[in-house]
């Protein structure tokens, strides 16, 4: 971006649209704990986050917030910051124990209940499907390499909308299905922690068939509004005039972003990311008519935005496990400050993506699903006083309302996260919350950054 638009002014009062739509997420391995109530079976990550070593000091989800005993008190939160949506995951070990088999009536009754008492408090609830729990028992038959976990995942969505579909409006089909398949399947930072190209492209066609099929179960019982949410990010060339670096910029977008919102929002892969199923040997997964499956129209798309990339053309640069096929780029570290995720700050880049979106796919309303930024807080006197968390969501709700004020169709914002949760591999060494979670006593306290959102939702607006 060239010019700072006025909207990004911290001082400059802004109004956000009537019926923008404000609120927070959680997923459901981060913060439910509880990892073998009720017939609940072991998922990926309850076994990664068991192998030594894969996990900040051995950390796993089997206490996590507590949050399936305590989701009223958490819901409670929610209505005194004035969230009207909250965005929630689904864990298919509770739904399907053997994966693919009977519903267990126990599992979903948590869902059931969390879902009555978010509307009695007035909370839209915004359910997503798949938040990278896939049950153990379908990894042991291949996990996403498997084409048949596709069709499983669809059985679960309508078994979810068959149950909830009368009061879950907003339903989304997959969590950042790129974590999924590289970091899952060609890193391995993540579950099931597979270190084979072939096996991410494998992985990464199955989950977007996963989409479209779960997309058409969604539909087919009934659901109002259905969606897929993917994190996307800027891709930037170090020197914008040197087409070495704007090449090695277009491949690193082709990973992370294109080989996603190519085949769902025009029905195609590509061709330069179809390359590279061919080059890793997993074109044969692509059979006749996914294509038109996985581009099944959804009502919108959920943008996860942290942080933009750096890239430049480096010859004998190796190509980094994380991105299969990108020898020859590097990628540069940014002059931003950083978060505790030693992720640059940088709204800019938010603003980008969004228009690049409403650009590039214009038919597609966008919501951010997830948004936020990690910092060492610290408690004093009972308070946490985290003004760089407020700085963060401040500085992209302004990025957020530029695009808009530029036309792009953005429904609605949520925080990442509701509350201080299981970070991955970063186990609980890294606080994302509003709302800080102590640990061993499961209290909760609202942060500065809480309340400060609160205001901002009570008005719509920044001042
Ligand atoms: C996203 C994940 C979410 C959380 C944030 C920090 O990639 O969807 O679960 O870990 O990053």
């Amino acid at each position: 971006m060239t010019a700072v638009a006025p909207d990004q002014l911290t001082g400059t009062a802004l109004r956000f649209p009537q019926g923008f739509r404000w609120g927070a997420a959680t997923a459901s391995y981060q913060i439910e704990g509880a990892a073998s109530d009720d017939g609940r079976t072991p998922s990926i990550w309850d076994t990664f986050s068991r192998t030594p070593g894969k996990v900040f000091e051995g950390h796993t989800g089997d206490v996590a917030c507590d949050h399936y005993h305590r989701y009223r008190d958490d819901v409670a939160i929610m209505a005194e910051l004035g969230l009207g949506t909250y965005r929630f995951s689904v864990a298919w070990p509770r739904i399907k124990p053997d994966g693919s088999g009977p519903v267990n009536g126990r599992g979903l009754d948590f869902y059931d209940r969390l879902v009555d008492e978010l509307l009695a408090k007035g909370i839209s609830p915004m359910a997503t499907l798949y938040h990278w729990d896939l049950p153990q028992v379908l990894e042991d038959r291949g996990g996403w390499t498997n084409r048949d976990t596709a069709y499983y995942f669809a059985d679960l969505a309508a078994a979810m909308v068959a149950k909830l579909g009368d009061r879950v409006a907003t339903w989304t089909t997959l969590n950042e299905p790129w974590c999924s398949a590289f970091l899952g399947y060609a890193s391995g930072i993540h579950a099931p922690g597979r270190q084979d190209a072939k096996a991410s492209f494998e992985a990464l066609h199955h989950l977007l068939l996963a989409h479209g099929l779960g997309v058409r179960a969604l539909r087919a019982g009934g659901a109002r509004e259905v969606s897929l949410t993917l994190n996307m990010t800027s891709v930037r060339p170090l020197n914008p005039a040197d087409p070495h670096d704007q090449a090695a910029a277009r491949h690193i977008d082709g990973l992370q972003n294109r080989i996603f919102l190519d085949p769902v929002l025009r029905g195609y892969y590509p061709d330069d990311m179809r390359a590279l199923f061919d080059r890793f040997g997993a074109a044969h997964v692509i059979k006749p008519g996914d294509d038109a499956v996985i581009a099944s129209p959804i009502d919108l798309l959920g943008v996860n935005y942290y942080q933009p990339a750096l890239v430049r053309a480096k010859i004998g640069a190796t190509a980094g496990l994380t991105n299969p096929g990108s020898e020859g780029i590097e990628e540069v570290r940014q002059p931003h400050p950083v978060t505790d995720m030693d992720w640059p700050v940088d709204p800019s880049g938010l603003y980008e993506l969004l228009m690049r979106l409403a650009t590039d796919y214009p038919d597609t309303p966008l919501m951010i699903t997830e948004n936020g930024a990690a910092y060492a807080d610290v408690v004093e006197d009972g308070r946490v006083h985290d003004t760089d968390r407020i700085g963060f969501l401040e500085g992209h709700l302004r990025a957020v309302h530029a695009a808009l004020s530029e036309g792009a169709d953005l429904r609605g914002y949520l925080a990442w996260s509701l509350m201080d949760n299981y970070e991955w591999g970063y186990g609980y060494g890294k606080r994302f919350g509003i709302v800080r979670v102590d640990y061993d006593t499961q209290r909760r306290t609202v942060k500065d950054s809480a309340r400060w959102y609160a205001e901002v939702i009570g008005r719509n607006g920044l001042e």
